[in-house]
C-alpha cells in the first residue's frame, strides 16, 4: 500500500516572499504524488515536480495547456464568463515545473455568492496531456486548498465533474441552492468550506467579483 500523500511542511522550503514552492516526486508507477521525506527508495529517481506560483513569463505556456486540455471550454463556458472582468488570485495560480517546464497550472478568481458572500473559483485545472495520471493535479489542488484557507479564504466554488473533485471535499452546489445565473452547468458547480460553518444559510447565484478587496 503506498503511503498517503503529506502536504503539511513536507517538501516546502522556507521563502522570505509569499510564494510557494513545494518539491515533490510524481510517481509513474503508483499515480501518487509524495512529499520528499516520505519517498520510498525505489521512487526516489522518479523525476521532481515544483509547485510555484504562475510568473509572467509562464503565461504562453499556461495558456497553451489551457486550450489544448479544455478547447472551447476555456473561453465558452459558464466557468470561463464567472472569471470575466475579474483578475485571477495569483497567490492562488500556481504552475508545476519539471525540469523547468510548466506541466500543469491552476488558476484561482474572486467570485461572490447570493447576497455577497466571497468566494474563490478554482480553475482551470489544466495537465500537460503528457503528464497525465501521475498525480500531478493532486499536488496542484491540494496545495491550492491548503493555501487558499492559510490565506483566510472560507469558500471555494468549482464547475466541473463530482467525479474529480469528490476526492477534495467538494459537494454538489445546487442542494444548497447555489446556482449560477445561467442554467448550462448548474448541476456541475461544486462547493467546499474551507472553514466549519463557512457554507451554513448560504445561497443564491455565484458572479463574477469584479469589486477589489478593500
Ligand atoms: C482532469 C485532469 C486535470 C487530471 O489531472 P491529472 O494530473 O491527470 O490527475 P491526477 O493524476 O492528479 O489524478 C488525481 C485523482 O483524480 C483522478 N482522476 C483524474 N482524472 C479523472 C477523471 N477524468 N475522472 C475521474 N477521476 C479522475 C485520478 O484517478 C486520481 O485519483 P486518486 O487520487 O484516487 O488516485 C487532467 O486530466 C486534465 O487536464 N484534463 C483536461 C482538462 C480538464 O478536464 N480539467 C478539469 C476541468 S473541470
Amino acid at each position: 500500500m503506498a503511503p498517503p500523500f503529506e502536504m503539511s511542511n513536507i517538501g516546502k522550503r522556507p521563502s522570505s516572499s509569499n510564494a510557494v514552492r513545494v518539491v515533490c516526486t510524481v510517481s509513474r508507477h503508483h499515480n501518487r504524488c509524495y512529499g520528499r521525506l516520505l519517498i520510498p527508495p525505489e521512487l526516489r529517481s522518479s523525476p521532481l515536480v515544483e509547485i510555484i506560483e504562475e510568473r509572467p513569463r509562464d503565461r504562453l505556456a499556461v495558456e497553451t495547456i489551457a486550450r489544448m486540455s479544455l478547447g472551447q471550454r476555456l473561453v465558452d463556458s459558464p466557468a470561463a464568463r464567472l472569471r470575466q472582468g475579474s483578475r485571477k488570485i495569483a497567490e492562488l495560480s500556481l504552475v508545476a515545473l519539471e525540469g523547468g517546464h510548466v506541466v500543469a497550472t491552476i488558476r484561482c478568481w474572486p467570485v461572490l455568492i447570493g447576497a455577497g458572500t466571497r468566494a474563490i473559483q478554482l480553475g482551470p485545472v489544466a495537465v500537460d496531456p503528457d503528464h497525465r495520471g501521475r498525480g500531478i493535479s493532486r499536488v496542484l489542488i491540494t496545495t491550492t486548498l491548503e493555501r487558499a484557507r492559510t490565506l483566510g479564504h472560507r469558500i471555494v466554488v468549482l464547475i466541473g465533474d463530482g467525479d474529480i473533485y469528490a476526492r477534495y471535499g467538494f459537494e454538489p452546489a445546487l442542494p444548497r441552492d447555489i446556482t449560477l445565473a445561467e442554467t448550462r452547468d448548474r448541476e456541475r458547480l461544486h462547493v467546499l468550506a474551507l472553514v466549519p460553518n463557512a457554507l451554513a444559510g448560504l445561497s443564491g447565484a455565484v458572479r463574477p467579483d469584479t469589486i477589489p478587496a478593500l
